[in-house]
């Protein structure tokens, strides 16, 4: 009885082990993703075409746009980036954000924060596609900071894109781009649902905790392939069988532990089970029943069965 107690115990543990894993896997996913959804609603190409034509057509329209963006942030932002964007004490100085680091707060839902925190959380934008390039032309007159980059991820090589990413962003987004924890409440998110054009900002901005990447560090070419294969990840062509969310060859491994082991006890307890209930009605019939117990028990209803007729006559 105790050691059958014993396995009970383990299957309820690795049961719930494993259902704790995929629970908490999946509200995280679904927590970071849903904040990042594709900000213009258009990921890849449409998005591509838009932004890309927003960095070229620098001209004449420039002045409406910029007029339109400081209207909004003196609206929207001010209070924390101060006047001409100097920053406060709530704010950094954003005059060398740039276009890239105003289209990627922006678009990302980074900006504008509501409050103060540790790291701002993304959710849709607030702002519609003219308004955040309204805000992304005022921020870049500021001051000299990075263009928004050339993405097109139908030009890029995944196969570059791969090396790049393994050896600069895996170590804290995760060699599946399914994201990571950093340290004091900081993490670096999944870049399952960021847009390409996003990925590209994301390098050359580096916000918060992440590094910059500047031109010499990742070239145009590089970032695109970059880009490109971080598209390729959310879509890896799938071999078939159960994709356990692409989290990786040690968590797949440990989720098989768990849930095979897990049956494998089940099994084993199922099997011990019915023999031992056959042993107790073996039992039954040839070990007397302690008197007392087997009186209390008749006298209150008269005995019905073959079984404890047998054991009280
Ligand atoms: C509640 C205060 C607050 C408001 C409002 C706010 N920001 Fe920010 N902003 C911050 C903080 C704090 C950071 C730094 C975040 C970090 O680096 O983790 C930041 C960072 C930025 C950056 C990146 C700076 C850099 O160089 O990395 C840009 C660009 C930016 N904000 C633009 C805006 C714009 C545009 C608005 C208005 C639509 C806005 N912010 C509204 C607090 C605010
Ligand atoms: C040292 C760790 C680190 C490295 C290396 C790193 N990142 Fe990041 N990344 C972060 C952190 C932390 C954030 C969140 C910053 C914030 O929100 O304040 C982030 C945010 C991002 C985002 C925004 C995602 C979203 O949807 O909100 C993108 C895109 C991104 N990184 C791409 C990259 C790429 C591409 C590389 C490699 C060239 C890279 N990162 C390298 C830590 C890192």
């Amino acid at each position: 009885m105790g050691e059958r107690r014993k396995v009970a115990l383990f299957v309820a543990l690795a049961i719930g082990a494993t259902g704790a894993l995929l629970v908490v896997r999946g509200p995280a996913e679904a927590g970071q993703s849903g904040g990042q959804g594709d900000p213009s609603g258009t990921a890849g190409p449409g998005a591509t075409a838009t932004q890309s034509s927003t960095g070229s057509n620098r001209g004449a329209a420039d002045g409406a746009l910029v007029e339109g963006g400081r209207q909004l942030f003196l609206t929207s932002c001010v209070s924390c980036h101060g006047v001409d964007g100097f920053g406060g004490p709530d704010g950094p100085n954003i005059q060398t954000a740039g276009e890239a680091g105003a289209d990627f707060m922006l678009r990302t839902g980074r900006m504008p924060m509501a409050a103060p925190s540790p790291q701002p959380p993304t959710k849709p934008p607030a702002y519609n596609d003219e308004q955040i390039r309204q805000l992304v032309a005022y921020v870049a007159t500021l001051g000299n900071g990075p263009a928004i980059p050339e993405i097109d991820t139908s030009r890029g090589s995944v196969q570059k894109g791969s090396q790049l990413y393994l050896s600069n962003c895996a170590a804290c987004h995760n060699s599946a781009a399914v994201g990571g924890a950093i340290s004091y409440g900081r993490y670096a998110p999944s870049l399952q649902q960021t847009a390409a054009q996003q990925v590209g900002e994301a390098p050359r901005v580096g916000p918060g905790e992440m590094p910059t990447f500047d031109a010499r560090a990742i070239s145009p070419s590089e970032l695109n392939d970059i880009a490109t294969y971080v598209e390729y990840l959310r879509k890896p062509p799938n071999p078939g069988g159960a994709n356990l969310g692409y989290t990786g060859p040690v968590a797949e491994g440990f989720v098989a532990l768990l849930i095979g082991l897990g049956i494998l006890v089940l099994v084993i307890r199922w099997i011990t089970r019915e023999s031992g209930a056959g042993s107790v009605k073996e039992a039954h019939g040839k070990v007397p029943v302690p008197a007392p117990h087997v009186k209390t028990a008749r006298d209150a209803h008269p005995a019905t069965t073959v079984g404890e007729a047998e054991a009280n006559g």
